[in-house]
């Protein structure tokens, strides 16, 4: 038998009460209800500076950057909810994707933890939209770094009514098309990984 489809689940945002870790949550489950063992992770335990490469010369890549790293090389696809910012994905998305980016070693090859992986995108907004625009900026930035983007997504707008005081996603319409959405996603990545 082949062994388990193993995933990393992490949100863009950081925030107390985010709409995308509600909806990455349901997402997660869905996953591993579908035979999938999800890492769930939060970015607020890997903190990095802002990408500068003067930094990155003097001082190697931060020990945040190389756990994350280890765990997304475990991994053999990604489950991500990212939020919209100004019609594209937050700066911690784009910080986080770039140390990791970044190889530890002269001999490591160029994007070790993304190239063979394969990925899900998701979204949640206060606004109409859902963060589609952020997600479709997401999918060209993973596009071009060697993952392969599920072609559907999932944003879900309107999340401030949709979500309750404790940051659980309860409309059942949208945890039944995000859960329908995890398990296409986990055989078809199951798939890719042969
Ligand atoms: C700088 C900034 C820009 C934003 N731009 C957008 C936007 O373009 N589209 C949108 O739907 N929401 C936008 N928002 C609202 C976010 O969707 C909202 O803050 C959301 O709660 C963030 O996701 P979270 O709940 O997971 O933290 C923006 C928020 C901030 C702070």
């Amino acid at each position: 038998m082949s062994e388990p489809l193993k995933l990393l689940a992490f949100a863009g945002s950081t925030r107390k009460d985010s709409y995308n870790q509600a909806v990455l949550n349901v997402v997660s489950d869905a996953a591993e209800a579908a035979g999938a063992i999800v890492d769930r992770v939060s970015l607020a335990d890997f903190p990095m500076p802002l990408f500068d490469q003067d930094l990155e010369s003097r001082d190697g890549l931060p020990p945040t950057t190389i756990e994350l790293k280890k765990r997304m090389t475990a991994a053999d696809g990604l489950l991500i909810a990212s939020p919209e910012y100004n019609s594209a994905f937050s700066p911690l998305m784009k910080n986080t994707i770039d140390w990791v980016s970044r190889a530890e070693t002269d001999d490591e090859p160029p994007l070790s933890a993304y190239r063979g992986k394969s990925t899900l995108l998701v979204a949640a907004s206060p606004g109409g939209l859902g963060g589609i625009r952020g997600l479709y900026a997401l999918r060209s930035v993973f596009q071009n770094i060697g993952v392969t983007v599920y072609p559907s997504m999932l944003a879900i707008g309107s999340a401030y009514q949709l979500v309750d005081d404790n940051g659980v996603l309860t409309d059942e319409k949208w945890r039944q098309r995000l859960a329908s959405l995890a398990k296409e996603y986990v055989d078809f990545a199951g798939k890719l990984k042969g």
